[in-house]
């Protein structure tokens, strides 16, 4: 064995971790874009809806798992039941080294960015594809975050994962209250809150509330084990059900603050916008170019700290799950697990960083007959594991949840650090949407997605 397993030293601290994970490019860089071109506030409604219904009841699942078997997911299905389920625990692993896999390159540009706003090179948005496709530069960004991601969990749960999410969380929250305060000051801010905030009900369709869900779900870190690992360094007495509403709010608030920062600032450039993936790479740097030099600079590299901030701390707990499974089931020391994955992750990584313009077989890397259009690399792992293996690994969590280890299990766990728990209106709502909601609605996403992904079938566009 080794030795004693390093335990999150405070409730502060585990909250700022697990919401460190939760808040990251998701909440920063894709919801505002998908409420930008999905309706506005009705997409926001929605969302809202997925977070309380599903996602609340899932995630302290997870988190109770975890802290049930003081094992990472791999070990803990195991432990709790039996070895059949150990295939969740991989799969989980596997999605997670998957989406860290391009999460990585993503990051890499967010920094470069960043660099390049220091520089006042504004004009990096007119050549975003030049700009990814240099790989040497982009590569060497990636080996940097990773090193130093890598550097912070190779410190251990509570020296290194809790002391920088620490610091990091509190750093993030002060940004983006700045950067939200000075776009509210500018012409215009109100155009841009009203495009943000007043639902355009036409716009929902079936395909809005499924990216709504796959948005929820991603933004959450759930349905591959993160929450499992995290919940296994918590101590029994700490209040799970508090915790992890506490987690759900400040990732919802932190989402829904990005786009109050984002959309005055779109707006006071009298920039229509429908949103989309370029929002922030392309539209933005002509917005900070705007703004003059001096502020462009200031606030541009602010931006882009910020999310650099919120990538970090999404990586960290993305690094440690392949790092607990060797450790707990390998017993390999930590440092070289830690250092072992990073290297596999930078290798997986590849595909991504020359998907994006330079190698032209992985920017085309699906072809669809008959027609001009393709997918990146990138864009197909996403819909690979964060569209498909996460909801359906959230599915199986709540069927292993209430029919395999049973309501009562759960529920005891969650009962410890909150004795009010166990017969209050929370418990049965809880218990109601993991039972009956959360099967249902996932199951139907899940086959939906692989009649559209793999078959080319789609019910809904
Ligand atoms: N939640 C993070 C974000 O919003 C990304 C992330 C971190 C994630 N860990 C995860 C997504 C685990 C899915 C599963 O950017």
């Amino acid at each position: 064995m080794i030795g004693k397993r390093n335990k999150f030293s405070s409730k502060f601290g585990f909250i700022a971790a697990a919401a460190g994970s939760a808040v990251g490019l998701g909440n920063i860089w894709k919801f505002p874009f998908e409420v930008g071109r999905s309706g506005g506030a009705a997409f926001l409604l929605l969302y809202l809806l997925f977070c309380f219904v599903l996602c609340y009841p899932l995630l302290i699942t997870e988190i109770a798992i975890g802290r049930n078997a003081q094992k990472s997911p791999v070990g803990a299905f195991k432990a709790i039941h039996h070895r059949q389920w150990t295939f969740m625990g991989i799969l989980g692993v596997l999605c997670g080294v998957l989406i860290l896999s391009f999460y990585n390159v993503v990051t890499a540009w967010v920094f470069g960015y960043f660099i390049e706003m220091l520089l006042g090179n504004f004009e990096v948005g007119r050549q975003f594809t030049t700009f990814t496709s240099d790989i040497e530069m982009i590569g060497g960004y990636s080996l940097f975050i990773l090193a130093v991601v890598a550097f912070i969990v190779s410190r251990g749960v509570t020296r290194g994962i809790e002391k920088a999410s620490k610091v990091l969380m509190p750093v993030l929250i002060g940004i983006l209250i700045f950067l939200i305060i000075y776009s509210l000051t500018l012409d215009n801010a109100i155009e841009g809150i009203k495009f943000y905030l007043i639902p355009d009900f036409s716009k929902i369709s079936i395909d809005v509330v499924y990216r709504a869900l796959g948005q929820a779900f991603f933004s959450l870190s759930l349905g591959m084990g993160i929450l499992i690992t995290y919940g296994s360094y918590l101590k029994s007495r700490e209040d799970i059900v508090f915790s992890g509403a506490i987690i759900t709010l400040a990732d919802i608030l932190i989402a829904f603050l990005a786009g109050l920062m984002i959309f005055p600032i779109v707006f006071s450039q009298n920039i229509q916008t429908d949103g989309g993936p370029g929002l922030i790479f392309i539209t933005m740097p002509g917005i900070f170019q705007a703004m003059g030099p001096a502020w462009g600079i200031a606030i541009g590299s602010l931006f882009f700290l910020l999310l650099t901030f919120a990538a970090i701390t999404s990586i960290i707990s993305l690094l440690e799950l392949p790092v607990s499974y060797l450790v707990d089931q390998h017993e390999i020391k930590r440092d070289y697990a830690v250092w072992i994955s990073a290297g596999i992750i930078f290798l997986l990584g590849i595909p991504s960083l020359i998907g994006n313009g330079y190698s032209e077989y992985f920017t085309h890397f699906i072809r669809y007959y008959g027609s001009e259009a393709s997918i990146d690399f990138m864009t197909f792992l996403t819909d690979v594991s964060s569209n498909t293996l996460l909801p359906f690994v959230g599915f199986l969590t709540s069927i292993f949840a209430v029919y395999v280890w049973k309501r009562k299990k759960l529920f005891r766990e969650l009962h410890h650090g909150n004795e009010h728990f166990k017969n209050s209106w929370l418990s049965n709502y809880v218990g109601f949407c993991l039972q009956f909601i959360a099967p249902v609605v996932l199951a139907i996403t899940f086959i939906l997605t692989i009649l559209e992904i793999f078959f080319g079938i789609y019910i809904f566009s």
